[in-house]
């Protein structure tokens, strides 16, 4: 799809604090296991959390409050960046994501069953590329256990994604029982939900994005749904997030079936199994998929070619290698309504953050 050349170093940048301190500490806990690095992330920011004020007072320095709010699908963002689904699956640090700028936050992905994911080692750092590879499967404790939580925080400020996705354990074949009973769980704690059919991580998972099986999907969804407004609860957005792998007839015909099936948006990308860009690093066998600067191009032209099919009438949500401002221009620019950031958090900090809202319009 893109020319990408190979063993590209990342771009020259003025090194911030984060990347001169924090981040060889991060990288050597757990003798340099990426994913020990993210776990005392996750506890650290659960501890801001805690801090009273902090997430006001941090939101303020960042540049999330009193930003770019915007209203997407009808929910309002008090800025268009977000946690990308993965970081904080199980929500133990919702209340810390705003002190560092960010305006909403997906959770998740979670599953109906509480799952422990694929046997580790499971994430790698490339990190000439400012990339990731991961092959996490879904860890998670659950979507009960996830609706315990998110009821026990009562109102977070901001809006809150939530992702769901196929337990390992559910055959293919049963895989909408496995979403809707997630959905019924967690239907009044989200915003938005976001219906992953796009991890490289759970076998076969990908093949609900084929037109007929997520029909089917989304048809039952918005049934659940229908049920439980009727029920009294108010209405809530449903997106589909999708791979960067898929042709553009393939993705044509989905966007067809969204639209068809009255989706409020589209998230993309996801990881992707492409190893362009990356392909001599001595991780990019690896399997999983790949995330951060090499998918940044992919994501672009992925979210351009679903703008322009759509005239711009299905709302995106654009994720994929922003690891400075201008990589958050650049999906905006593709027609991008909202963006996400995973890998770049990694890379860059929090400070990426203030970054890219200070560098909106
Ligand atoms: C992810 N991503 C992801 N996406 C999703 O929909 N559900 C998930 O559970 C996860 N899990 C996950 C774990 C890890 C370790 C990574 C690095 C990524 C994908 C993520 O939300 C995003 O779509 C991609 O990572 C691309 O964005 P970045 O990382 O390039 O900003």
């Amino acid at each position: 799809m893109s020319e990408r050349t190979d063993n590209v170093p990342a771009r020259r940048h003025r090194r911030t604090a984060y990347e001169r301190v924090v981040r060889p500490v991060l990288y050597r806990l757990g003798r340099g296991d990426a994913e020990i690095a993210h776990e005392q992330t996750l506890k650290a920011m659960r501890l801001i959390g805690r801090v009273p004020g902090a997430a006001q007072a941090g939101s303020r320095l960042f540049g999330a409050s009193g930003g770019p709010a915007r209203t997407v699908f009808g929910v309002r963002f008090p800025s268009p960046i977000g946690l990308a689904a993965g970081m904080d699956k199980n929500g133990i640090a919702l209340r810390a994501w705003p002190a560092i700028g960010f305006g909403f936050v997906e959770v998740g992905t979670v599953t109906a069953h509480p799952q422990p994911g694929n046997e580790k080692p499971r994430l790698f750092r490339l990190v000439e590329h400012e990339a990731v590879i991961n092959r996490m499967g879904f860890n998670n404790l659950g979507s009960e256990a996830l609706a315990a939580r998110l009821a026990a925080y009562g109102d977070l400020g901001y809006p809150l994604g939530i992702s769901i996705g196929k337990s390992k354990i559910t055959p293919l074949e049963d895989a909408v029982e496995d979403y809707v009973t997630s959905l019924r769980r967690l239907y009044r704690y989200g915003d938005y939900f976001a219906v992953n059919v796009s991890s490289p991580n759970t076998p076969g998972l990908r093949s609900l994005q084929d037109a007929g099986q997520l029909r089917e999907l989304l048809a039952a969804l918005h049934t659940e749904a229908a049920a439980l407004t009727v029920a009294g609860l108010d209405p809530k957005p449903i997106l589909v997030k999708i791979a960067p792998d898929l042709t553009t007839s393939a993705i044509d015909e989905l966007l067809q079936v969204c639209t068809d099936e009255h989706v409020a948006g589209i998230i993309a990308t996801n990881t992707t199994i492409d190893r362009a860009g990356v392909s001599h690093h001595p991780l990019a066998t690896e399997t999983g998929g790949l995330s951060g600067r090499p998918l940044g191009e992919i994501a672009a032209k992925t979210i351009a070619h679903i703008h322009n099919e759509t005239g711009g009438a299905l709302p995106i949500i654009g994720v994929g290698g922003i690891v400075e401002p201008s990589d958050a221009t650049r999906l905006f620019d593709a027609g991008a309504s909202l963006v996400q950031v995973y890998t770049g958090l990694i890379y860059r900090g929090p400070g990426l953050i203030r970054a890219i809202n200070r560098s909106l319009p």
